[in-house]
This record gives C-alpha cells, sequence and structure tokens, in this order.
C-alpha cells in the first residue's frame, strides 16, 4: 500500500490562507505518489473537544482519517502568537486515538505550515511542534512560516511568489519520503 497524507488545519472564515498552503503541500504529496485527503477545520465543525462525550459526524471523520495516515501536514492560522483555537481543538481530538494501536501519531511524520498577519508565523509552528511530540509523533525538519499571509497568496490559492511554491512542494514531499523511509526501516 502507497502512503497516506492527511492534511488538516485551515480556519473558520472562508478564503483562508493557511488552507491555500496546505492545499498546495497536499498536490506535492500526491506528485509525490501518496493518496491524500483534507481535513478542514470549517467543514469538520468540531464541538469544543469534551473526553468521553459521543462523537459528532466530524469528529469521527477526523478520527478515522488520522488513524489511516502515515503522515500528516498541519496548517494553522497565527492567532495572538500562537496556533487557533479551532485548529487546537482539531488536536485536541487526537486524544481519541488514545488507545488506537498504535496510539496517537506514533510512527507518523508530520509537516508544519503556519500563516500570519505580520512576521511570528515561526511561533505557531513551535506550538504546534510540542503537540506533535507529546501525541508521540516526529515532524519532519523543513516548516513553512508564511509571514503576511495575506500578500502570499492570489484569489485561486496559488502562492504569489514561485519561492514558497517550492517550500510548500519540498513539504509534501519529504513527508512523503520520511513515511516511506520509516516503513522500510520498521518491517
Ligand atoms: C483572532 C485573530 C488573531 C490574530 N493574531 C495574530 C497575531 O498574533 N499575529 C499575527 O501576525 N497575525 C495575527 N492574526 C492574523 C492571521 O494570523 C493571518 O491573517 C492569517 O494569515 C489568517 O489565516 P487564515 O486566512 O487561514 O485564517 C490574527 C487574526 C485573527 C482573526
Amino acid at each position: 500500500m502507497g502512503i497516506h497524507v492527511v492534511g488538516m488545519g485551515g480556519s473558520l472564515g472562508r478564503d483562508s490562507d493557511c488552507l491555500h498552503a496546505l492545499r498546495l503541500a497536499l498536490n506535492a504529496a500526491a506528485s509525490a505518489g501518496a493518496s491524500t485527503e483534507l481535513l478542514d477545520v470549517r467543514e469538520l465543525d468540531l464541538p469544543l473537544y469534551l473526553h468521553g462525550s459521543p462523537l459528532s459526524p466530524g469528529a469521527i471523520q477526523l478520527r478515522e482519517a488520522v488513524a489511516r495516515a502515515d503522515a500528516m501536514i498541519w496548517a494553522t492560522p497565527l492567532y495572538h502568537g500562537t496556533v487557533s483555537g479551532a485548529v487546537k481543538n482539531a488536536i485536541d481530538y487526537l486524544e481519541t486515538l488514545a488507545k488506537h494501536e498504535p496510539p496517537y501519531l506514533t510512527g507518523r511524520f508530520v509537516g508544519l505550515i503556519a500563516t500570519a498577519g505580520g512576521y511570528q508565523a515561526l511561533q505557531a509552528i513551535n506550538t504546534m511542534e510540542y503537540c506533535v511530540r507529546s501525541l508521540r509523533g516526529f515532524t519532519v525538519p523543513l516548516v513553512v512560516p508564511i509571514d503576511r499571509g495575506w500578500q502570499a497568496f492570489t484569489a485561486e490559492g496559488q502562492a504569489v511568489e514561485p519561492r514558497l511554491q517550492q517550500q510548500l512542494a519540498q513539504l509534501g514531499e519529504l513527508v512523503v519520503q520520511s513515511a516511506n523511509r520509516y516503513r522500510g526501516s520498521s518491517t
């Protein structure tokens, strides 16, 4: 079976900068041979995570998609210096994989993207890195912090700067390569 990459993130607003970025990175993962799936927080429509409560359709979709994933790409807007509440809430739903085998994100690589209005997108990346570690996953070393996200994408969701397009493509390829190598080394 090929590598399956699940993208998770976006924002509750329409025309999300970080969703554009996530789609471009997922497209690159698909070009590198992976199957891909997008979990857009706007479409998932998740209630605030309450441990032990029945799962909504979006929560079940998230849980099942992540359980199937060999690798993930997360994308958040920077809200007040950190990950947005909507994306952190989606991350909190990974608690539903606590008793999954393997639990949480064990053995999964995660690529990280953040967009900011100003210049501190890297802060949200760093916060997400703590989350990946606590969920027993691996982050890939290339990260894509996108400062001044409002000028980074066209209305059609293409990157304005070829350099950004290239970075997002490299991130998508890297999570696929990392998952392939891990699979090769762990069987
Ligand atoms: C509630 C809120 C808080 C924000 N906080 C910050 C911030 O602390 N620093 C910053 O540079 N941009 C901040 N922004 C701007 C967003 O990070 C930026 O517009 C981002 O590209 C939005 O991504 P999206 O279109 O995917 O939602 C904030 C925006 C909102 C709505």
